[in-house]
């Protein structure tokens, strides 16, 4: 049976997206059936591996918010060795459309991941940089949450209210879900700040924090303007090891399960 993480940090610009193509791309040569839900108006997941929805092509919206199964908006890929569902960007008005339903409007993507999930070895979900339904509806279906923090002044302030909607998605729609772990992201190890806020961050959550942390690297950067997870477009660089590395955590965490 398939594990559904979102990876979700309301703050803009923290590394989900790059974090959920790499680590789905990881994930996808490590041999694991993999699908990439791009939950995000912005598409940046999409574009990155170089999916980009045009004309009438399906994508996110009309399956959430249609009567559209999965399978019908699924985008098969070869490199990375990974499916996704594309996004588009009028997913942006669903979430205003969505505050209309009576009832089950927090429930609408687990609904329709629900069917699949049994295809995959792990789904992973890119979170909008908010903590509207959208994010509301990712961490309902997921199973678990994974939690980028940027390693930079205020790191974990924000942090602080993503586990307040946490736990109040599970006390009211997903009791099951859990932190699946905390991964550090554009780590400098030049510079005192990153150090504290990993030694910070790691006597805050302790062993829910990877022992693979992801440097800043430019490399990650650049590859998705080629449509490039970090394993096509560099493989030998620090990012692309970094995230093979929690690719890997994230395998041996699950099979301890
Ligand atoms: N480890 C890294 N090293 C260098 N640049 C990075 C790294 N991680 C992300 N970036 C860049 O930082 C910006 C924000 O990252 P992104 O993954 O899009 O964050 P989010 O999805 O949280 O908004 C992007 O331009 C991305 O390419
Ligand atoms: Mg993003």
């Amino acid at each position: 049976m398939g594990k559904i993480i979102a990876v979700s940090n309301q703050k803009g610009g923290v590394g989900k997206t790059t974090t959920a193509i790499n680590l789905a791309a990881g994930l996808g040569y490590l041999g694991n059936k993999v699908l990439l839900v791009d939950f995000d108006p912005q598409g940046n997941a999409t574009q990155g591996v170089g999916a980009s929805v045009n004309g009438n092509k399906l994508s996110i919206y009309n399956l959430l918010m249609e009567q559209y199964r999965a399978e019908d908006v699924i985008m098969r890929l070869s490199t990375p060795p990974i499916d996704i569902v594309p996004s588009s960007i009028n997913l942006a008005g669903a979430d205003l459309q969505m505050i209309k339903f009576e009832v089950g409007k927090e429930e609408l993507l687990k609904r329709k991941l629900d069917p699949i999930k049994h295809l995959y070895d792990f789904i992973i979900i890119d979170c909008p940089p908010s903590l509207g339904l959208l994010n509301t509806n990712a961490l309902t279906a997921a199973d678990s949450v994974m939690i980028p923090v940027q390693c930079e002044y205020y790191a974990l302030e924000g942090v602080t209210q993503l586990l307040l909607t946490i736990r109040l998605v599970q006390q009211l729609f997903n009791r099951s879900l859990v932190i699946e772990g905390v991964v550090l992201t554009m780590f400098d190890a030049r510079t005192k700040l990153s150090v504290e806020v990993q030694q910070e961050v790691r006597t805050h959550f302790k062993d829910k924090v990877y022992r693979s942390y992801i440097p800043r690297n430019i490399k990650l950067s650049e590859a998705p303007s080629r449509g490039m997870s970090i394993f096509e477009y560099d493989v030998r660089c620090e990012g692309a090891k970094a995230y093979a590395g929690l690719a890997n955590e994230v395998v041996k965490n699950n099979r301890r399960r």
